[in-house]
């Protein structure tokens, strides 16, 4: 064994960096020619020192920007304790990370099993509905256009062929419904269903939003047809549309909910969390990093912040204006609309969205595309005023 040597990081250009990573490439992502090296709540510095405006967020994972100090301070403080721990045994940093989710998730979802990412609570929620549902129930429901995640089991939820289609095949026995339309719902529904699988807001696909009191119709069809109903709020949680989950603005409580991303203000983790009388039996589910006390004390530390700074709050108004500001670009002849809550906004073009997005990167705004015409804006949810200010005028500029 050897240290293939390098330079540390601080000392490398964006190039040196690329070079290297390109040696080791997977295949998987189309690169971008920089290297990220540092962030600072709403703002990241690449390798050459060139500042850009965050509106990515680490894939909608650092809703508390980047190195919130309350974070940081948790991290360090458990880094010296303890690291690691057997999901066997009880941990301190666990327990409290569950009491604070608690108090921000819909009531009566105390049955929770931790994970590191939003796929693999998506797989737990597969699995545990599997076991729960009864009556040789094994079937899904999931929506045209939801994104699940991309495990073979999510994958088999997700509804892209572009993600899946090459390893088929996957989990069978699931059905699509048309989004936002209860009645496709119902409709796919049967006696072997198990679960339906949907987002409250569809990211992936880009931006889309049901219409209102659409979560309520599915949770009564649900209830009433004996299937369970999974949430899926991996992108939307956490404070990003305004609310700590966007299922609380119907007053509805799923059977089960998926949640990740922000949970930890970056550190990989995840949760799935369900009724209390849906549990698994011994054996059935397990995992080595879950309940990991490093990320556990990241989480408790992120979810007191969001309380605290009321960043749901921060998220609807500051969501608000800069919607509005967007609004402006409506029927420019290149912007069909603006929509979203909170901030979970997209920008649905004429057009496929790839060339505004690198235009915007290289005036310093950090932007992605989602489906096939749409910009997504996701800025961190402690993002400044001026801040968005800078945002509408490039984003004003990319798209004149
Ligand atoms: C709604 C939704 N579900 C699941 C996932 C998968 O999460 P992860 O990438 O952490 O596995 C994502 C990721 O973008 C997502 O947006």
């Amino acid at each position: 064994m050897r240290h293939a040597g390098g330079k540390g990081c601080e000392k490398m250009t964006n190039r040196d960096i690329a070079n290297i990573e390109s040696r080791f490439d997977s295949g998987a992502y189309a690169m971008r020619g920089m290297a990220l090296v540092r962030g600072m709540g709403d703002l990241v510095y690449d390798a050459d020192g060139k500042e850009y405006i965050d509106c990515v967020s680490s894939h909608g994972s650092s809703n508390l920007g980047h190195c919130h100090p309350r974070v940081i301070e948790a991290i360090r403080r458990q880094a010296e304790l303890m690291i690691s721990c057997p999901k066997t045994f009880y941990n301190d940093r666990s327990a409290a990370l569950k009491e604070a989710l608690s108090g921000v998730a819909p009531a009566g979802l105390t049955n929770m099993f931790l994970v590191n990412s939003g796929t693999e609570s998506v797989e737990a929620a597969m699995k545990l509905a599997r076991s729960a549902a009864g009556g040789g129930r094994k079937n899904f429901v999931a929506t045209i256009g939801g994104f699940h995640g991309r495990t073979m089991g999510a994958l088999s939820l997700t509804w892209n062929k572009r993600y899946k289609e090459f390893c088929e095949p996957l989990v069978p026995g699931v059905k699509y419904a048309r989004y936002g339309d209860a009645a496709s719902l119902e409709q796919a529904i049967d006696e072997n269903t198990a679960a339906v699988f949907l987002e409250p807001i569809q990211g992936e696909s880009g931006v889309r939003i049901p219409p209102e009191g659409y979560l309520r119709e599915v949770r009564e069809i649900c209830t009433r047809r004996g299937a369970l109903l999974v949430l899926d709020e991996i992108q939307t949680g956490f404070g990003r549309t305004g609310l700590a989950f966007e299922c609380l603005r119907e007053k509805v409580t799923p059977d089960i909910m998926c949640v990740a991303k922000s949970m930890a203000a970056g550190l990989p983790i995840g949760a799935m969390l369900a009724r209390s009388d849906l549990k698994f039996k011994p054996k059935e589910h397990g995992s080595t990093f879950g309940d990991n006390p490093l990320a556990c004390a990241a989480g408790a530390a992120a979810i007191h912040a969001m309380v605290d700074e009321e960043l749901p709050a921060r998220a609807a108004a500051e969501g608000a204006k800069l919607m509005q500001s967007l609004k402006e670009l409506e029927g420019n002849g290149k912007v069909r609309e603006v929509r979203g809550r909170g901030l979970m906004i997209g920008i649905d073009l004429a057009d496929a969205p790839g060339r505004y997005v690198n235009a915007a990167i290289e005036k310093g705004l950090l932007v992605f595309p989602a489906g096939e015409t749409v910009i997504r804006v996701y800025p961190p949810l402690v993002v400044q005023r001026k801040t968005c200010e800078r945002i509408r005028e490039i984003l004003g500029e990319v798209l004149a």
